[in-house]
């Protein structure tokens, strides 16, 4: 039987959007407030999916404790009262928009746990806006 487990996670965050190519104006024209040189912060909520077999001996598919354990000290100590501008690499040359976000998680998680466990993750950025990797179609 096919099926998906959830499980929440949050972390806080500091960053700026920006482009280092465009003119002052036409970065403040396209990102708005989220350009402010002195960066601003989100609360960020995720959601990760794991989509599988469900393992017939456990009942379980993936054991949420072990999910757990891997989104906190995988994605939350990493991003959490961080400035992703400034302290975390994998934003050193691109902006730290919630899509680039969401895609980054989805890379940590599909790195460390197993091919067979299909992942999505969803990323809210407010609790109005959120993304998700990877893509409905
Ligand atoms: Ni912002």
């Amino acid at each position: 039987m096919r099926i998906s487990i959830y499980r929440w996670g949050h972390f806080n965050a500091a960053h700026r959007l920006h482009n280092d190519h465009w003119s002052d104006e036409k970065n403040k024209e396209v990102f708005g407030k989220c350009n402010n040189p002195n960066f601003h912060g989100h609360n960020y909520e995720m959601e990760v999916r794991l989509t599988g077999e469900l393992d017939p001996e456990t009942g379980y598919l993936f054991d949420l404790s072990e999910l757990k354990r891997i989104m906190k000290s995988e994605v939350e100590d990493r991003y959490d009262h961080k400035n992703l501008n400034l302290e975390c690499s994998e934003f050193k040359d691109k902006n730290p928009s919630a899509e680039l976000i969401c895609y980054e998680i989805y890379k940590i998680l599909r790195n460390v746990i197993d091919k067979k466990y299909d992942i999505g993750v969803k990323l809210w950025e407010t609790p109005r806006n959120y993304v998700m990797y990877p893509a409905e179609h």
